[in-house]
């Protein structure tokens, strides 16, 4: 098969998506697939016109790439599109969508609210951050809205941290996030479907000698990694469980990645999903996919041929 992997385009994570699409070529071709390697622009529409491949592959990290926006496109062209259609990416791509749809499924994730900027200018700083902190207490996380790779996210112990995270956090999106704190095992589970139904792999145990943030994930030996996680099989069920849950609830396809914090008592809360999850040296999805014995190149043309039929 002919496939375009579409990588880099305008966001935060372009450098995370350009090493992604090119690992993720590589192992492509290594198993007899034709493969080129899109800079997303305004070129992209002549380019897959002209190209027809029988897959388009979005490796897009963070806006327009997640939100489903490069995925309308590619639909319009009438074109086989790897992984979640437009609308589905929309609901995963905003944090507070995610975590509303699946709390109303019954699955646990951290209470919290979503603050638009102009909130602050309409109210003033101070009564916004009292309200936030009666509410939901300390620790808290704050996090971009919408985005990905940990920019912009800070995890706030003290009510003197909170308008710095605020203001660290507006410079990547116009609404926070901000949700309680839950101390525990952060671990990651991908979820595959080839076309025979979601199978979650192997979670992945994130430990870090402090936050996982961008550095942390990207400069190899800055983080621990331990796969499987090293949870009880209650525990080890109960994440599968979930992430397939999230995948299905939410409408995903082909693959995803649910980020969650199993708690002291062994309780998963579901924090997001990735539609777009990395694919990099550093990155989860590939680790778990190795872990569980299987090779990456055959899994990623396993993907492609079930997106292609
Ligand atoms: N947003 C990055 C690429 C990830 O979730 O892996
Ligand atoms: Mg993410």
């Amino acid at each position: 098969p002919t496939v375009a992997v579409l990588a880099g385009g305008l966001s935060h994570e372009r450098d995370v998506s350009l090493r992604s699409g090119r690992r993720v070529a590589e192992a492509l071709r290594g198993t007899g697939a034709e493969v080129t390697v899109h800079d997303v622009d305004a070129d992209l529409v002549p380019a897959l016109r002209q190209l027809r491949p029988d897959v388009v592959w979005p490796l897009l990290h963070g806006a327009t790439g997640e939100d489903g926006s490069v995925r309308d496109v590619v639909r319009m062209l009438g074109l086989h599109l790897l992984g979640s259609g437009p609308r589905a990416s929309r609901l995963a791509w905003s944090k507070p969508v995610a975590k509303t749809v699946m709390a109303r499924a019954g699955v646990a994730t951290p209470e919290h609210m979503a603050l638009p900027q102009a909130l602050f200018r309409e109210l003033g700083a101070r009564p916004v951050l009292d309200l936030v902190v009666e509410h939901l207490g300390l620790p808290l996380v704050v996090k971009p809205s919408r985005g990905g790779s940990a920019l912009g996210v800070t995890l706030v112990a003290s009510r003197d941290e909170l308008a710095g995270a605020m203001v660290e956090c507006f410079s990547y999106c116009g609404t926070a996030l901000v949700e309680r704190a839950v101390v525990g095992t952060e671990v990651a589970v991908s979820v595959l479907d080839t076309g025979t139904g979601p199978v979650a792999l192997p979670a992945v145990e994130i430990v870090t000698d402090g936050p996982y943030d961008y550095d942390a994930r990207y400069n190899p030996g800055r983080t621990e990694y331990f796969v499987p996680a090293r949870l009880d099989a209650t525990a080890q069920a109960a994440v599968a469980e979930l992430a397939i849950a999230v995948h299905t609830t939410l409408g995903l396809r082909h693959l995803s990645r649910t980020d969650l914090v199993v708690d002291d008592d062994g309780v998963p809360w579901f924090l997001e999903v990735n539609v777009a999850p990395g694919m990099t040296e550093t990155s989860l999805l590939p680790q778990a996919v190795e872990a569980a014995g299987h090779d990456l190149g055959a899994v990623y043309r396993a993907l492609v041929d079930a997106a292609a039929s």
